[in-house]
């Protein structure tokens, strides 16, 4: 009995969505253009999550572009595509993008 509930526990754990974090976006390679708290080639986090903070839709088009790359919001650079990054990866980041403060 004991042995199933924990069993029951674990398999809780495996199936809750995994977040995003500041190792999965090194991992994916953000981190070599964005900081959390400074500019660096791109915008930081912080100022991405401010500005979108009253918008509903931004998780959605954050991770839309995070996967095509774009231009034209932040200033003269643009950024690449980020083609190794999954959809559901990308939505993750976007999600955890915006909590930055
Ligand atoms: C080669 C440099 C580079 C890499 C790598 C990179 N970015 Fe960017 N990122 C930029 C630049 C430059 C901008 C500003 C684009 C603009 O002004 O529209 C930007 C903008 C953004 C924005 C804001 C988009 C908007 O429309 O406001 C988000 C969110 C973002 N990046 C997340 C990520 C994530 C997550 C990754 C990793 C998968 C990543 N970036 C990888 C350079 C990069």
């Amino acid at each position: 009995m004991k042995r199933t509930l924990l069993l029951t526990a674990l398999n809780l754990c495996v199936a809750a969505p995994a977040f995003a974090d500041l190792a999965m976006a090194t991992s994916k390679n953000c981190m070599s253009c964005h900081a959390v708290e400074r500019k660096v080639l791109g915008p930081s986090f912080k100022e991405i999550a401010a500005k979108y903070k009253d918008d509903k839709a931004a998780t959605d088009r954050l991770a839309a572009k995070i996967i095509k790359g774009g231009s034209g919001v932040w200033g003269p650079l643009s950024m690449p595509a980020n083609p190794q990054v999954s959809e559901a990866d990308a939505k993750k980041l976007a999600a955890w993008v915006l909590t930055a403060k």
